[in-house]
């Protein structure tokens, strides 16, 4: 009988690579421009918004104003009072930590296929040239409820799929007021971005696992890249930094706020919102010390709605600057595999 192709499987995990306890990572890890991990770059004081100031009365126009400041500088900000408490953030953080431990052989049960991203696994591999990113990850579609593929969720710990279901509701909530100030900051309709989200929006969360490296030199745990969601918010982890942001071509590394989440804007946003909300490059760096963990949500409109500038956002003294876009993942894919900056697909 003929012998039927040989599958491609699925590639060695990050974890597994520093198992076997090699000093060197593998030379597909390197990074050989210049741009690699700084690791002493300064910090930055990221802007803080107090999400319940921003619906009161009294309080908002000066809350609104410096949202509105943060993201068209920095694109990004940490919210606190956001509603969900200290002690759930840390049960989130307590179960992605419980599922990154599990026997590999478990986790394996989860991996993904060698073609999507979704599941358990590390970078696809696309080409020679790719430098590849030094974590795992666990992606997992959460909203739409129809499009979860619960046979990537894990089953143990028991807690997992329960605590994600009731973060995911509560990062809805979060979004909605996130969608509603940011409009209202730029004094337009409390609507007009949520429209372009629609109801049936997706959210996807990807669970990073980024383990010590020994050669934070030379490896990034996630190379230079600017989200293609609409906003992206991510739970820190609760002692390791690694996240940094750009800014006028410099690197500035992100504070922990343990009880905050940082929500940064994406492509998406930026296009909505005609350029005045800069969707950030920002990129992970390792430590040889210790791992870290992070969880990061990216909310992304329904597929079928077509995303532009707003309306009251273009008039003759501002033309719009962005074309009509519609299932921006897709394009934003392509490009990120090219190594283009995808938001370039989406400029007049
Ligand atoms: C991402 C990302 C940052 C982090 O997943 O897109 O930028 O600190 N993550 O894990
Ligand atoms: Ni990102």
């Amino acid at each position: 009988m003929a012998e039927s192709p040989r599958k491609e499987s699925v590639p060695k995990t990050v974890q597994e690579l520093v198992i076997n306890g090699e000093q060197l990572p593998p030379e597909n890890y390197i990074h050989k421009d210049s741009d690699r991990g700084v690791l002493d770059v300064p910090l930055v004081e990221i802007p803080v918004v107090d999400l319940a100031l921003l619906t009161s009365l009294p309080t908002r126009r000066e809350e609104l104003e410096k949202l509105r400041s943060a993201l068209s500088t920095w694109g990004c900000f940490q919210a606190i009072n956001h509603g969900i408490t200290h002690s759930f953030l840390d049960k989130v953080r307590e179960v992605t930590k419980q599922f990154f431990d599990l026997p590999m052989a478990v986790k394996r049960k989860y991996s993904r296929e060698v073609d999507s991203i979704e599941g358990y696994g590390n970078d696809m591999i696309l080409s020679k040239q790719q430098t590849l990113d030094w974590t795992d990850r666990l992606y997992l579609t959460v909203n739409p409820q129809h499009q979860r593929r619960l046979k990537f969720w894990p089953e143990s710990p028991e807690a997992f799929r329960d605590i994600l279901d009731d973060y995911t509701i509560k990062l809805e909530i979060i979004t909605e007021v996130v969608l509603k100030a940011m409009a209202r900051s730029l004094n337009l309709e409390d609507g007009c971005f949520l429209e372009h989200y629609g109801k049936r929006a997706t959210m996807t969360a990807r669970f990073n696992y980024y383990p010590k490296c020994p050669r934070p030199d030379l490896v990034l745990g996630v190379k230079p890249h600017a989200d293609g969601s609409v906003i992206t918010i991510l739970l820190q982890d609760k002692e390791v930094e690694g996240l940094q942001f750009q800014k006028d071509n410099q690197w500035f590394r992100v504070p922990i706020i343990s009880e905050a989440l940082l929500i940064n804007v994406g492509d998406q946003a930026e296009i909505m919102s005609n350029g005045i909300f800069k969707s950030p490059v920002h990129r992970v760096v390792t430590n040889s010390e210790r791992e870290r963990i992070t969880l990061a949500v990216f909310c992304i409109p329904e597929s079928e709605i077509e995303i532009e500038p707003v309306d009251g956002l273009v008039n003759e003294s501002t033309p719009r600057l962005y074309k009509k876009m519609k299932n921006y993942v897709d394009i934003y894919f392509q490009y990120y595999q090219q190594g283009k900056r995808p938001i370039d697909a989406a400029k007049i």
